[in-house]
């Protein structure tokens, strides 16, 4: 799955550049301003003026708003019927900018615009697709050009279409809905961070397309890569060692996801689990490993070039945290062991763990794997069966994330390892009541 995030200033040509990407990579292309327009549209239509904050959020429990494609061409249905071009025209564009400076307008909106990328490869343009809406998109490009050519490229557009206007009208309109769009408090038109800069001004429409499909092709080929050389041939060496001395038998393999950044949530038997879930897991698996071994001279390297992430256990290592995360955030997979060190022995179900985990889920947004390590009586021997299994991806949402408190960590971590442990067929061991039995 791929998620592209086209944003940028009205008239940069944000949708012709995402239709044409999105038929070169037979992906769906959804267009959110469409979503605002309808939403001027009906304000307009029903003589609310767009600019009354009140009267719009109190007129939004009345209006339906579905988004459906039909042959990869997107249709907005307002209350039941298709708006079709009734929303371009330059006093909807106004409109639209208007009432999308109000926040409960932009919440009313976000589901419908999330839901569709949960599921489908989509390229979704709009103001803050990569800083809101998708911000864990996997290309992210701000498409802008100066305000003249954008507005001699509209106004060719309008007058395309029939709709009467001149080019210093469309130059106008065009400055003050940047400036709307741009100044307003919430989701404001910005570059995100991570976003490719592309200035088109002096691009023909080919020329942007074809730049276009030079980034997502690159990221294609890259998010591909299952890891890093050294890391598949040490794999290569290791696995048939690992399938000698054991009998590892890895089921829920359909949960695993192909592509993309996810946690990996595990009980902690031995150094084992480390070979085990690396030496039958598809892709590249980055693990954190105690600081000190990063001092051992040559292993430094080895860990280092296999992609380990440096943790000093002694104290809460933001440092780490946030290498995990960008780790995640840059498409790669990391595994945590929440309970902190190894258990031989003990049921994972009664042992305390850490909420480091729910850190690195909440600040990425990753989902997070589940995965049961599974041994007779908890304890590696040679030749036993070995159990890996992989649990459904749990998601931010099920993580039940909110402000991201202290408490709602303890419980996301809790919700996470529950189900590496229900994975397991492990319960907590019921504690015995005090009572004085005589
Ligand atoms: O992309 P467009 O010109 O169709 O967008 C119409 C208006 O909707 C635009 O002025 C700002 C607003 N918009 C937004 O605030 N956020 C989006 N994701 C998309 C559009």
């Amino acid at each position: 799955m791929i998620r592209i995030a086209i944003d940028g200033p009205g008239g940069a040509g944000k949708s012709s550049l995402a239709k044409a990407v999105a038929k070169e990579l037979g992906i769906i292309y959804v267009d959110t301003g469409a979503l605002y327009r309808s939403i001027g549209l009906y304000m307009v239509k029903n003589g609310i003026s767009p600019s009354d904050k009140e009267a719009v959020i109190a007129a939004l429990p009345d209006l339906t708003l579905e988004m459906k494609f039909e042959d990869g061409r997107q249709i907005i249905l307002l209350c039941g019927e298709d708006v079709g071009d009734s929303i371009r025209t330059p006093e909807i564009s106004m409109a639209a900018s208007t009432v999308s400076a109000i926040k409960e307008v932009r919440e009313y909106l976000l589901e419908t615009q999330r839901s569709i990328a949960e599921n489908n490869s989509v390229i979704m343009d709009g103001r803050d697709i990569g800083t809101v809406i998708l911000p864990r998109a996997e290309v992210k490009i701000f498409l802008t050009a100066s305000p003249e050519a954008r507005a001699k490229r509209r106004f060719a557009e309008l007058t395309a279409k029939g709709i009467e206007t001149t080019y210093e009208d469309v130059l106008r309109e065009m400055e003050e809905r940047d400036k709307n769009d741009s100044t307003r408090e919430i989701s404001p038109c910005v570059q995100a961070e991570d976003a490719t800069l592309l200035d088109n001004s002096d691009l023909t429409a080919e020329q942007t397309v074809k730049a276009v499909i030079k980034i997502v092709k690159k990221e294609i080929k890259r998010r591909k890569k299952k890891g890093s050389a050294l890391y598949m041939f040490l794999r290569a060496i290791v696995s048939p060692i690992y399938r000698f001395f054991a009998r590892v038998h890895v089921s829920g393999k359909e949960n695993i996801p192909k592509d993309g950044g996810y946690i990996l949530c595990a009980n902690h038997l031995g150094v084992n689990d480390i070979f085990l879930l690396g030496t039958t897991y598809p892709r590249q698996i980055h693990f954190l490993a105690k600081k000190e071994w990063f001092s051992v001279p040559v292993l430094s390297s080895v860990m280092r070039a296999l992609g380990a992430i440096e943790l000093d256990r002694g104290g809460r290592d933001v440092g780490a945290l946030r290498n995990a995360v960008d780790k995640v955030n840059d498409g790669g997979v990391i595994a945590i062991f929440p309970q902190g060190h190894r258990f031989p022995g003990e049921n994972p179900a009664d042992t305390p763990i850490k909420s480091g985990i729910s850190l690195i889920a909440y600040h990425s947004k990753a989902k997070v794997i589940p995965v049961c390590i599974k041994v007779k009586n908890f304890k590696y021997r040679l030749f036993r069966r070995i159990d890996i299994i992989y649990g459904k991806p749990i998601s931010f949402d099920e993580l039940g994330f909110k402000n991201g408190g202290y408490g709602e960590f303890k419980k996301a971590a809790e919700i996470a390892f529950d189900a590496v442990c229900t994975l397991g067929g492990y319960e907590k061991t019921p504690v015995p009541e005090n009572g004085s039995e005589e």
